[in-house]
């Protein structure tokens, strides 16, 4: 069974073709930096217009990569949310209308879901029950996955989103957007030692999370330290990096504890991060925790764990109706 899966949450217009649930046939993203950079973030209505300007072409790359028709699609898959209500609608109803048109099923996926389902898509997926840290730019939370369809929250950010920290820090360091790919690679550089910044939540019993602390005391330390030095700046990312990475690994480590679980995994856009990548595997290995990170075109924003998700919903008998609407909050 082909599934064809849509993504458009955020500021990626992504779609993909996945055979039977774990065999990429082709995965198209296209992103839509060069739009949002002057600005620092994403700018909603600059992204539902690019987003409407993106699907055919992307569609279109998506089909002649795999080398399929429309008529072999055999169901379609989209982001229903969480995300942005004016991107999320073009895609939702792209996917609608495409489906109707071909008389074939489709149904709409959780976005946060989905990024777990990219870590199904690996060559070696993680048994379950496992836990799993979604960190992205709108969301960061802490799953206990019983099985591909079962996933309970045992915890999330009270305020910024992980990967939105690392954004607004690397605009206030002036280092552009987005942010969390740049600051991974200037922290190579720094000492994460010299800086100090806060661990929200570390001491505590809480599994929640927050992140806005730490934001703020970047700015503070900005303030106080106006003359930069060379290297300050990586020192500066290489620091508040080292804090947001020493609390998720912590929390992951401790939530796999709580319940008896051995098996950990990262998943969404900061999973891509490489020292959090790092100290995963050597502070959850030093555990005797196995470790599953997805390979880099998996964390970020794709359509393939979109179809992913679709093609297990979708042979399990789940089916979306015309009047399904998009949705902007999980919860
Ligand atoms: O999952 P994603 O692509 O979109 C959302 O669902 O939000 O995550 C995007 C987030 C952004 O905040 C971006 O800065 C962050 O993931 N990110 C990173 C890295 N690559 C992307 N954060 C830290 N290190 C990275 N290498
Ligand atoms: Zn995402």
């Amino acid at each position: 069974m082909i599934v064809l899966g849509i993504e458009s949450s955020c500021d990626e217009t992504a779609a993909a073709l996945v055979r039977d649930g774990n065999r990429i046939l082709s995965s198209v993203v296209a992103s839509q930096e060069e739009v949002h950079h002057p600005y620092g973030g994403v700018v909603p209505e600059l992204a539902s217009r690019r987003h409407l300007e993106s699907i055919l072409p992307v569609m279109r790359q998506t089909l002649s990569q795999a080398g399929v028709g429309l008529a072999d699609i055999d169901g379609v898959a989209a982001t229903r949310g969480p995300g942005l209500i004016g991107s999320l609608l073009v895609g939702f109803s792209f996917a609608k209308a495409l489906a109707f048109a071909l008389e074939v099923p489709w149904v709409g996926v959780n976005h946060l879901e989905g990024h777990i389902h990219a870590l199904f898509l690996e060559a070696q997926p993680p048994p379950c029950p496992f836990i799993a840290l979604i960190a992205s730019g709108g969301h960061t939370g802490l799953y206990f996955v019983s099985s591909p369809m079962s996933m309970e929250l045992l915890g999330q950010t009270r305020d910024d989103a992980a990967g939105e920290a690392f954004d607004k820090v690397a605009k206030m360091l002036s280092l552009g957007y987005p942010g969390g790919v740049v600051i991974d690679r200037i922290a190579r550089q720094g000492d994460p030692e010299r800086i100090r910044f806060p661990r929200p939540f570390m001491e505590k019993s809480s599994r929640d999370f927050s992140f806005s602390g730490i934001k703020t005391a970047v700015g503070r330390y900005l303030r106080e330290h106006p003359d930069s030095c060379p290297g300050h700046v990586a020192d500066i990312a290489a620091g508040f990096q080292e804090a947001v990475v020493d609390v998720l690994v912590y929390k992951l480590i401790r939530a796999a504890h709580s319940k008896g679980c051995l098996r950990v995994a990262l998943a969404g856009g900061v999973a891509a991060n490489s020292r959090l990548r790092e100290r995963l595997v050597r502070d959850a290995g030093a555990e005797q925790m196995e470790v599953y990170l997805p390979s880099l075109q998996l964390c970020g924003d794709n359509a393939a764990m979109v179809a992913a998700l679709g093609y297990r919903l979708l042979a399990a008998g789940r089916r979306g109706r015309l009047e399904d609407d998009v949705f902007s909050r999980s919860g």
